[in-house]
């Protein structure tokens, strides 16, 4: 029988204008993704893959804070930053123009903000050190309505996050076709496929690209693996265990 895993969630709005302090609904509209992405809930599955799964993995903002008081999960932090740029963690810290972490054993942080650049978002692997620990995404690419911003707008970019903040690699191995994802069910490719392909052959085998680990547009991903489940069960039983205590 399914055995559902609920990680508690923190979310950390980072804003500067009107426009980067979204509103609580976009934000739920984020955790709604999650929850239909990672249950396989989500309309726009499909059969195209039969070794598509259920993670039996679910999210909720956090109802109580570090001290045990009563909290919505969602933080909000002005800051004087007009972006933070790729390749830092000034998000996370207050002494930065940010919003410090909540203890990373206990809730998975998720900042938004003005990241620019042309960067999406990016995410922290387990093992990693805790004040810097959980998931960032750009403000235009967090939830599915509010500051949305088409082609990446039906949060997505979160979905992809999350599986790397629970041990998922890119499909692709980030390196050519003897790199692999340490997950045997995706096919082997040698690098990222973008926009909405189909029928991509590399590496003698026809690329996933609806899997949520490529590169494609967010209308154009749809599945987690079996065998991408069990790497995120096994980060929810080994490395990220705390989370569900
Ligand atoms: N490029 C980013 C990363 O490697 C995120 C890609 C998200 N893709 C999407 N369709 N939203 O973490
Ligand atoms: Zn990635
Ligand atoms: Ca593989």
């Amino acid at each position: 029988e399914k055995v559902l895993r609920t990680i508690p969630v923190v979310v950390h709005v980072v804003a500067r204008t009107n426009a980067e302090n979204i509103s609580l609904a976009q934000i739920q509209s984020q955790i709604d993704v999650l929850n239909d992405d990672f249950r396989r809930l989500n309309t726009d599955r499909d059969g195209t893959w039969n070794q598509a799964a259920d993670s039996e993995i679910e999210f909720c903002l956090a109802t109580v804070d570090p001290n045990g008081n009563a909290t919505g999960g969602v933080l909000r932090q002005s800051t004087t930053r007009t972006q933070f740029g790729r390749g830092n963690d000034n998000m996370k810290f207050t002494s930065t123009g940010g919003s410090d972490a909540w203890p990373a054993a206990d809730y998975m942080n998720m900042w938004t903000c003005n990241i620019g650049e042309g960067t999406l978002g990016f995410a922290q692997f387990p093992g990693g050190p805790a004040a810097t620990d959980g998931v960032v995404m750009d403000y235009r690419y967090f939830g599915t309505i509010g500051t949305a911003q088409a082609p990446f707008n039906l949060g997505r970019t979160a979905t992809h996050e999350v599986g790397h903040y629970l041990n998922l690699r890119h499909i692709w191995g980030d390196g050519g076709c003897n790199r692999d994802d340490f997950v045997s069910d995706t096919p082997g490719s040698d690098g990222p496929n973008y926009g909405c392909a189909t029928g991509v052959v590399k590496c003698n085998s026809v690329d996933m690209v609806q899997n949520y680990m490529d590169y494609s547009d967010d209308a154009c991903m749809n599945l987690f693996t079996t065998g991408q489940k069990a790497r995120m069960q096994a980060a929810l039983t080994g490395a990220r265990a705390s989370l569900l205590n």
